[in-house]
């Protein structure tokens, strides 16, 4: 069986941050820059991890009902390893104001399209919520469909550019907003899209570990 999970980074886990960084990004930030990012109060910098144990039956009863993937807690009883746990995601916010900087969202190539970017803005947009913010912004490379699509898809709106903003390619960066994340509405789409995703990560096999982020 495969799990995942979404926590906070912790400083153990930097090297594995800085190798996902270089793969997806080309190397955004330094091991300094993530030691930053852990000892800010305004950041928060959050990773996905996989792993594999043996497989064992998965529960009969829970097929097709669209609730919540098995949950089996790592560590004790749980059956052998077979693929340690492994940083695949990583996302990071900043609270400056009553606003959601969403500076950082990654998937390792190799799992992108099983929904785990989704999985990892809704956890992003949640801690937006714990800390009571009301807007988040964000800023995107103009070719980047995938990335334009995931944020469109949680209400992110264009609402502006910034002309060649980004050096190596010259493109423009459209830059994002989504308001009204103090309102029911927005509370009311996230139970949507954490319903999706739970359904969406259940078809792909993927179970949710017990310790994981909570929706
Ligand atoms: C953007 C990124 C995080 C998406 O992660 P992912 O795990 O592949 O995305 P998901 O499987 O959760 O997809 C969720 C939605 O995103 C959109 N999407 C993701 N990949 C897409 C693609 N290749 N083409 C079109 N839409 C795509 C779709 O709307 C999708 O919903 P759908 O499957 O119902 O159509 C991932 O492509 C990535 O890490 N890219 C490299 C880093 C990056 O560019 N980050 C963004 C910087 S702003």
């Amino acid at each position: 069986m495969r799990f995942i999970e979404i926590k906070h980074l912790a400083p153990e886990h930097l090297p594995s941050a800085v190798e996902l960084d270089r793969l997806c990004f080309g190397g955004l930030w330094t091991l300094e820059g993530y030691k930053r990012e852990l000892e800010s109060p305004n950041s928060d910098l959050l990773g996905l991890w996989t792993w594999e144990t043996e497989d064992c039956e998965s529960d009969p009863n829970r097929a097709g009902t669209g609730t919540p993937p098995l949950q089996i807690p790592a560590g004790t009883g749980a059956p052998p390893l077979q693929i340690p746990p492994t940083l695949i995601g990583i996302g990071c916010l900043w609270a400056i104001l009553e606003e959601a900087h969403i500076i950082m969202l990654a998937i390792h190539p190799q799992f992108q399209r099983h929904g785990l970017g989704q999985a990892l803005l809704l956890a992003l947009l949640k801690s937006a919520c714990d800390r009571q913010l009301e807007r988040a912004t964000l800023e995107v490379r103009d070719s980047n469909l995938a990335a334009v699509y995931l944020y469109k898809k949680f209400g992110f709106k264009e609402a502006g550019r910034r002309k060649r903003y980004y050096e190596d390619t010259g493109e423009d960066a459209l830059v994002m907003w989504r308001s009204g994340l103090e309102k029911p509405e927005f509370q009311r789409c996230l139970t949507v899209e954490e319903q999706e995703m739970y359904d969406r990560l259940h078809q792909k096999n993927w179970h949710w570990a017990i310790d994981s982020f909570e929706f």
